[in-house]
């Protein structure tokens, strides 16, 4: 993977929170354009397949004009919903600002769109993945507090030297999570629901495992980068996640974990319950395929 926005320190023009100007107004009619297909085949993609707060969510991103999203504009939609705001930073930031964002209800996007030969896959995270992946379920209430505890849950594992432990639980979740809804599995994780191909084998292939969602199993289970994974994690709801979230000890996970290792994905673990429910049917897909990589 040839990531080209890492950094290990605010490049020129980056603020010290990693947060930069959106400049809204250098994007090119070719972005725009470029957006525009990305979200049309996307999103046209997803009924059936994304759950209904996403779908819902979708929404906010149709109000604003259409094209690369202004964040200004996007904010003046989403921030009445649940608090939350977009900020642009460069690409990939370090955990310590990315927690402290989180905390406070700000949403790093990165500024940059994946060129137009990347339409069906991007090498690495861009602001389609970002905004289209991420931003319908932050109007979702239970969601996004979820969010602002898993931030501050970072903050504590940064300081525990566990945030590896805890950045399966964003992996698994809120990349690659599948709900329960009204009886039907769908996907609310923005790593499916921003590629096309892999939303499509989480719902509807035999082959990987699904297992309803225990955060220490989540914690233990290492994951692929490159590859589709090989198990997805179930919730009942939003509400369920956030109580989860809220209600385990972390650090006693973490203990547990540093004195019996890790499973590969495709491993059995005590205790796993299995979700063993109908899966989705394979339905008519986009022209394209898109596979980006998460986060
Ligand atoms: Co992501």
């Amino acid at each position: 993977m040839a990531a080209t926005h890492i950094f290990d320190a605010p490049p020129p023009g980056v603020a010290a929170d990693w947060t930069m100007p959106q400049n809204w107004a250098a994007f090119t009619p070719a972005q725009h354009q470029t957006w525009r297909t990305l979200f049309d085949q996307q999103s046209a993609a997803l009924d059936g397949y994304a759950c209904a707060d996403f779908l819902r969510g979708l929404d906010i991103l149709r109000a604003v004009k259409p094209g690369v999203p202004d964040f200004a504009e996007l904010n003046r939609h989403l921030k009445p919903a649940t608090g939350w705001e977009i900020v642009a930073v460069p690409g990939w930031i370090p955990n310590q600002p990315f927690f402290e964002h989180l905390t406070n209800r700000r949403f790093p996007a990165a500024n940059f769109l994946r060129p137009p030969e990347q339409v069906g896959y991007s090498e690495e995270p861009d602001m389609f993945h970002d905004i289209f992946g991420h931003v319908p379920m932050l109007a979702n209430p239970a969601f996004s507090d979820f969010l602002v505890a898993y931030g501050q849950a970072g903050l504590r594992a940064e300081k525990l030297g566990a945030a590896d432990y805890l950045g399966r639980l964003w992996l698994y979740t809120v990349e690659f999570g599948l709900v329960v809804e009204d009886g039907e599995l769908r996907a609310f994780g923005g790593g499916l629901l921003s590629s096309y191909a892999e939303t499509l084998r989480a719902l509807t292939a035999p082959e990987p495992q699904r297992i309803w969602l225990d955060i220490e199993r989540v914690m233990r289970t290492k994951y692929h980068f490159d590859a589709f994974q090989g198990v997805y994690f179930v919730v009942e709801g939003f509400e369920e996640l956030l109580r989860a979230t809220e209600q385990t000890d972390f650090a006693s996970i973490y203990r547990r974990i540093g004195d019996e290792g890790a499973l590969e994905p495709g491993d059995a673990f005590r205790g796993d319950h299995a979700y063993e429910g109908a899966l989705q049917p394979v339905r008519p897909g986009p022209a394209f395929m898109s596979e980006d990589t998460p986060r």
